[in-house]
């Protein structure tokens, strides 16, 4: 190597190596190891139908060719919305909104406001373009949204806000009139409701959009549609951030293959809504056994449940291993909360794995 030669790792940005870090090795275990049950992830257990499976299997034939910019599929999602196809841009998954909202709205040095804890993707991408991350703790018992302290950490470099609804990882929605103060600010909101569809009686915040341009909705057909492993999301905004959005975006982003399976199950609602049966049966009678262990679990409005376990005394950790030794299912270990340690979450998974999870409750927690 010549002295001329820098190590690559100093050529980097100063943020590239520090940005808080999204690792997905979670999901080489559980590839790896299909015996474990997948109650980790937020993944919907449930897998495609044979409508959509053909659908995607059917366009690869024309796979030789480049996609257009998706119109027809556009306006199945802006008459879901009971918007315009120019109100919706369509994404590589709901990931790729989020990284590309950071790079349209901040610069290095820039601060982006969000709770704790929160979905790690997004400290993880504002960090990865030099913005700060403002993390402000859920307030306590209840764990919703601390609205007040969010306010008064507002200042003139808070360039970007995020509220998720209903919230990851403990599944509250926030108050209609809480979210109003923070489209008030003028600051660019992002309000991410990837899993508003479990909720199907509470209306996507289309009204906000119309009423402040800088607001927008992130939306995925990864939880409630089961299509995590197709990748594919959307954002609803005025025309001029969708512009933005296009332009952020890489060229081609959503596979044809994603296309034909996203229109697909769109065309089949009643796909979705069985799944979202599944899902709430399962949650009811999570609660229950939880319940009567003497734990706490967070009213759970999307396909995962926030458990305050710390009356037991274990962490989190420990739980999450002896969940895995003693059941083999997978449930996520959740750092402590304002100090506090002894949360997990779990997400249903297919009949045989929830109720490996259920005994696991009942052995683990019942000495
Ligand atoms: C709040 C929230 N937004 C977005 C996503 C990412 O979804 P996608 O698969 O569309 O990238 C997740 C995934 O868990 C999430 O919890």
């Amino acid at each position: 190597m010549s002295e001329k030669t820098a190590k690559v790792e100093d050529l980097f940005m100063p943020w590239v190596m520090t940005a808080p870090q999204y690792s997905i090795a979670v999901c080489d275990t559980a590839w790896a190891h299909p015996e474990l049950g997948r109650m980790m992830l937020n993944e919907n257990p449930v897998p495609p139908s044979q409508k959509v499976v053909d659908a995607a299997a059917n366009i690869i034939k024309q796979g030789n060719r480049y996609p257009d910019r998706m119109l027809r599929l556009r306006t199945k999602l802006a008459d879901l919305h009971g918007v315009k196809p120019e109100n919706i841009a369509v994404a590589n998954g709901s990931s790729e909104t989020i990284d590309a909202m950071m790079r349209i709205f901040m610069k290095p040095g820039d601060e982006f406001l969000c709770s704790v804890p929160t979905f790690e993707m997004f400290p993880s991408r504002a960090g990865l373009c030099g913005g700060v991350n403002v993390q402000i703790p859920l307030r306590e018992p209840d764990l919703q949204y601390d609205v007040e302290a969010m306010l008064a950490a507002v200042n003139e470099k808070t360039k970007l806000i995020l509220i998720i609804n209903p919230n990851n990882p403990t599944g509250i929605f926030i108050d209609d009139a809480d979210l109003i103060k923070f489209c008030e600010l003028g600051i660019p909101l992002c309000v991410d409701e990837a899993y508003l569809d479990y909720h199907p009686q509470v209306a996507a915040k289309v009204d906000l959009v119309e009423k402040y341009p800088h607001v927008f909705l992130s939306h995925t057909l990864s939880k409630a549609y089961g299509l995590a492993g197709v990748r594919f999301g959307y954002a609803v905004a005025v025309p001029e951030l969708i512009e933005a959005f296009n332009r952020m975006y890489l060229p081609w982003n959503v596979s044809l293959m994603a296309m034909a399976a996203a229109e697909a199950i769109l065309d089949n609602h009643e796909e979705v809504d069985e799944k979202v049966t599944y899902n709430n049966h399962w949650m009811d009678v999570f609660v229950e056994e939880l319940q009567a262990k003497g734990l706490k679990p967070f009213p759970p409005h999307g396909n995962y449940m926030l458990v305050d376990a710390s009356v037991t005394g274990k962490t989190s950790q420990e739980m999450v291993d002896a969940a895995r030794e003693s059941h083999q299912v997978m449930i996520k270990t959740i750092k402590p909360i304002n100090g506090k340690e002894g949360y997990f979450r779990v997400t249903p998974g297919t009949p045989e794995e929830s109720e490996r999870f259920v005994q696991f409750v009942r052995s683990y927690f019942g000495k």
